[in-house]
């Protein structure tokens, strides 16, 4: 199976100014990161929060660009799917509207009228959203509805690759269990290669193949997800089972 990303010795800082001596601070957020993902897997990416999960996931997508060392991808324009779907949807627009705009945002040929409303209807469909709920605004739905809209935004331009940065943690138990169920058949319909990100274990396990545990800005270990479940090789990711309620 070929490879659909591949990151060698990626390291991000982030630099912030401080006070009125305009001294910059600087933050070593990603350090040495190194690893490949196949084309058709879920990958999750678990980590404390601040280790740099979503600052990984940001310059995978392009919306970093300020790194060192080498990012290669085989598929066009990743997209991301965030934690806060309110977050992320104008608010001021009906979800038909954000799905037309997700569609052709970045898009440089000109898409018809009955195209753009024939993608939209399919996107809509599945992610299992009721056509119904197309003219609505954000604010008129529910919180695992709007992850529906955040994930039809995601998916609507058929990308190969897609990366969740806790797309479930705002949510409760049943409406996670759902959007989860909804990613594992949208990558198996479409074969949409996932990143995952949680900072959840169990979460992990119930949909990756393959998992990385970060540890400040760190990759800590990387393997099958059977292999880091029932043999976790470094203590760290021990800790950060037995903390998911996982492990004696
Ligand atoms: N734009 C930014 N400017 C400066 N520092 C940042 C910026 N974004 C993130 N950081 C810092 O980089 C580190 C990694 O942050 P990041 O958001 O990637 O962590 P995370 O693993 O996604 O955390 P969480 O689980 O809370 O979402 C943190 O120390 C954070 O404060
Ligand atoms: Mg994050």
């Amino acid at each position: 199976m070929s490879d659909i990303l591949t990151v060698k010795d990626l390291n991000v800082y982030y630099y912030m100014h401080r006070g009125i001596s305009g001294k910059k601070e600087k933050l070593h957020a990603l350090k040495d990161i190194s690893f490949s993902m196949h084309e058709g897997e879920i990958l999750g990416i678990a980590g404390e929060s601040g280790c740099g999960k979503s600052t990984l996931a940001k310059t995978i997508c392009g919306m970093n660009k300020n790194f060192t060392g080498t990012l290669i991808l085989t598929c066009k324009s990743p997209q991301m799917i965030f934690q806060d779907p309110a977050g992320s949807l104008n608010p001021s627009k009906k979800v038909g509207w954000i799905l037309e705009e997700a569609l052709r945002s970045g898009c440089k040929e000109k898409i018809s009228k009955e195209e753009t409303e024939k993608r939209i209807f399919e996107a809509a469909e599945d992610v299992k959203l009721g056509k119904d709920l197309l003219t609505r605004y954000p604010y008129e739905l529910s919180g695992g509805q709007r992850q529906r809209v955040g994930i039809a935004a995601a998916i609507i331009r058929k990308p190969k690759l897609v990366i969740a940065d806790e797309p479930v943690s705002a949510l409760d138990v049943t409406i996670q269990a759902q959007i989860m169920n909804l990613l594992k058949s949208l990558h198996e319909k479409h074969g949409i290669s996932t990143i995952f990100i949680s900072h959840d274990l169990r979460v992990i396990y119930k949909l990756c193949d393959r998992v990385i545990v970060m540890k400040e800005g760190r990759m800590v270990e990387i393997g099958d997800r059977d292999a880091i479940y029932s043999a976790p090789k470094e203590e760290y990711t021990k800790e950060l089972l037995l903390a998911s309620g996982i492990g004696e």
